[in-house]
């Protein structure tokens, strides 16, 4: 069997926007019979929460859609990861541009925009750290939206 594609979410603080694309990805592949084809993490730009849990706001509305996202701790986004992962999935557009900035020149990583590499559109997920329960549910939304395009390119082997 082909080896796991190593998928990577980044945000800014790794408490919000990629540790709830982390668990809904992990739990569409899972539904999916397709974990064994992709290995998923995340990680932060930022350094301002890390070795923290997820927000406590992504978790209730992650655990109301299912996703139990508890036990993640936010991370910075390290050199190797660049070598580790095949694909890096970016929230927003400052976001990707400022992974496409540390990105080694030996690096074969695809440095992308999650809701545009999976299809839903060429767009970011608005970060709903300084919003309402609103702006996660939506949050929420958009990164499960990319998840069901993940799992497609996963099933089709398009990475
Ligand atoms: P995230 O959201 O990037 O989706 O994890 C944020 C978390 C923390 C901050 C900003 C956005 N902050 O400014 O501390």
């Amino acid at each position: 069997m082909a080896r796991a594609t190593g998928i990577l979410m980044v945000c800014l603080g790794n408490i919000c926007r990629s540790p709830t694309a982390e668990g809904v990805l992990r739990l569409r592949l899972e539904e999916a019979g397709l974990s064994s084809r992709a290995r998923v993490d995340s990680a932060a730009t930022g350094s301002s929460h890390i070795g923290h849990p997820p927000d406590e706001r992504a978790i209730a509305c992650a655990a109301k859609h299912g996703v139990d996202i508890t036990a993640l701790r936010a991370r910075r986004l390290a050199l190797e990861d660049f070598d580790e992962f095949d694909t890096i999935l970016c929230a927003d557009r400052t976001i990707l541009h400022e992974a496409r900035m540390r990105k080694p020149r030996t690096s074969h990583a695809q440095v992308e925009l999650l809701l545009e590499w999976s299809g839903v559109g060429k767009k970011d997920v608005p970060d709903p750290y300084y919003g309402n329960a609103r702006d996660f549910e939506q949050a929420f939304k958009l990164v499960d939206a990319a998840a069901h395009g993940i799992v497609e390119r996963v099933r089709q082997g398009r990475f």
